[in-house]
This record gives C-alpha cells, structure tokens and sequence, in this order.
C-alpha cells in the first residue's frame, strides 16, 4: 500500500467516512507515455514538460524561476524544519504532516504547505490543449455546480478573490462532496488549521511568482489562461482514488 492511499485512507477515516481506497493507476500523458499518479514526497520530481512547454499562456521564463528557485527553495527549506523539528521523513507522509501543522512552527507550516502545493500544481498542468472531464467526474461536477461552465466560474472566482497571495482549489470535502475553496499564503485544505478541509483534486497558484512577468497585476487574465493548462487525466484519477 502506497503512502498515497494511507494517507487518502487516513483523511477518510478522520472526516468519518468509510470508503475504498484504490490503487493510483497508470494513466497516458500528452506525450503518450505511462505515467504513475506520482506520490509527492519530500523531494521535488522532474518537471514532466519543457519550461517553455506551456506556452504561451505560462511563458518558460516564469516556470524556469518558479521551479527552479521559489519551489525549490519551499523543498529546501521544508527538509530543513523536519532535521530541526526531529520529523522522520523516512516514516511521515507529508499529508501526515500537513494533517498536525499546528504542531509545528511557521517555518515547517509554509514549507510543507509550498512544497505539496507546487508539486500538485506542475503535475496538475500540461501542454495545451487542455481535455474536459469525463464520465463519472464530470456527473459530479455538474451534479455539484450545475454545470463544467458553473463551476469554472466558481473555481476562477476563489482565485480572483485570494487577497493576496494563496491558491484556489477544487477538493473533495468531509461530506465526500465536491467543493471550492481558497487558502491563504502556502496554506492547503489539509491542513488541520484549514477553514474547509479536504482532499485537493486540483490547485491554482496566485501567488505573483506566478504570473507577473507576463500578466503583471491581470491575474484575471492569468486565471483564464490557465484553464487551457489543466491535466485532467490527472484530476480525474486524484478524484476516483477517494472512491
Ligand atoms: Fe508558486
């Protein structure tokens, strides 16, 4: 059993809701090769696309600073508060981790917080053009927000409306509901000190780092842009593995 489905496993149980965990399978990317729904773990992967590959609505210049630098730097430093905090990242998941921030100091808290969300982000992304939901999870879409145009609405708004710096993010919530909410900083639903908890199927960065050196202060044009991005292979498969 992979650290993933405990850790699906283990947010069920804490929301009270009995489910059956499966196991991530394989699913085809852009470029037509098997990929795994990869874990995130302690250490950042490789980028599955050029940083120019998203272009042009994500220029690579923005990407290569973004991974490289401000992603990296979140990994670096969340490695870090676990040597200073005696956290074993060979035994802790990090969604354990994120579960009990509380316990821990602001350093670990936006850390921990920088590094999932950036790891969910790139593997949430791929080259244009972007699929649409299919099947059972666009069912649940609809039946959540009347329709995939409603809940794009929703979704763009909670990021639009991220004072700040922060993130939106589609999740599935303690009722085993679909739900949008947004976080502040480097905050994520799993976090014990989130207002809304949940699993996250799907994150948008609005952090400035993000998209200022091309869209400047139009994050609405960011936010529009974006959705020509979204791997939804990949949010599907996170979404029917809390099934
Ligand atoms: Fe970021």
């Amino acid at each position: 059993m992979s650290s993933s489905n405990n850790s699906r496993r283990q947010f069920i149980k804490q929301t009270g809701k009995a489910s059956i965990a499966l196991a991530g399978l394989p699913f085809i990317n852009t470029f037509g090769l098997i990929q795994p729904n990869q874990e995130i773990h302690y250490q950042q992967l490789p980028l599955q696309y050029a940083y120019n590959a998203l272009e042009p609505f994500i220029d690579a210049m923005t990407m290569e600073i973004h991974h490289t630098k401000h992603a990296a730097g979140y990994t670096k430093n969340l490695n870090d508060a676990c040597i200073a905090e005696n956290v074993d990242i060979k035994t802790k998941s990090i969604t354990n981790l994120l579960a009990s921030i509380s316990k821990y100091s602001t350093k670990m808290r936006n850390n921990a917080g920088g590094h999932y969300n950036h790891e969910l982000f790139w593997q949430s992304m791929q080259p244009a053009p972007s699929s649409i939901p299919t099947g059972t999870f666009l069912k649940e879409i609809e039946k959540s927000f009347g329709s995939f145009a409603d809940f794009q609405k929703v979704f763009s708004d909670a990021a639009k409306n991220r004072f700040g710096s922060g993130w939106a993010w589609l999740i599935v919530n303690d009722k085993n509901e679909l739900a949008i909410c947004s976080t502040p900083n480097q905050d994520n639903p799993l976090m014990d000190i989130a207002e809304t908890k949940g699993f996250p199927l799907l994150g948008l960065d609005v952090w400035e780092h993000a998209y200022y050196l091309k869209y400047q202060n139009k994050r609405a044009d960011y936010i529009s842009n974006w959705w020509n991005l979204v791997n939804w292979k990949f949010v599907e498969n996170r979404f029917n593995s809390t099934k």
